[in-house]
């Protein structure tokens, strides 16, 4: 009896170091690439990884804000640089300076909220407040 349980236990140990070494060497044969995962899981759905060319539209790379100089030739140049809407334009000291007297928080709290003819964010309201407020520095730093 004592004879018979010490041999399960050696057969039962014997496999689990089998098995264990058949996964290794599968494991270990093939490694498998962010391509390979995506071909495997496609009957599940379209996988589209970051970086990867899926069907000709790139997956979307996830970007940070805009600068200061890209909000404002975005979004603010349609005004500030064509006076529009009686807007004063970038770069014109003698029209700034009173707006500048005001004080940068309102200047910020004027372009976020709007004043008159000047929009909530310059009009476009997926702008953050940050990339709204680099703008006002950029336009104010060529006024000055
Ligand atoms: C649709 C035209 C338009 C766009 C786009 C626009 N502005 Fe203006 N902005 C104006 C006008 C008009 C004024 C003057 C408002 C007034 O004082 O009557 C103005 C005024 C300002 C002022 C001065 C506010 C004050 O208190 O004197 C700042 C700062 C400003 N804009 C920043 C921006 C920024 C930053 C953007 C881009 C995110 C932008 N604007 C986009 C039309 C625009």
């Amino acid at each position: 009896m004592k004879h018979n349980i010490r041999f399960a236990r050696i057969l039962v140990a014997a496999a689990v170091l089998g098995l264990g070494l058949l996964v290794a060497m599968q494991a270990s044969a093939k490694t498998i690439s962010a391509e390979d995962w995506a071909e495997r899981l496609k009957p599940a759905g379209e996988l589209c990884l970051q970086g990867m060319d899926c069907g000709g539209v790139a997956a979307p790379v996830v970007v940070g804000p805009k600068s200061a100089d890209q909000v404002y030739n975005s979004v603010c140049m349609a005004c500030h640089d064509t006076g529009a809407a009686g807007a004063p334009k970038r770069g014109d000291a003698a029209a700034w300076a009173p707006r500048i007297t005001q004080g940068m928080a309102t200047l910020y709290d004027h372009s976020l909220t709007g004043i008159r003819g000047m929009p909530a964010k310059g009009g476009n309201p997926n702008l953050s407040d940050d990339e709204v407020k680099s703008a006002v520095d950029y336009i104010v730093e060529a006024s000055r």
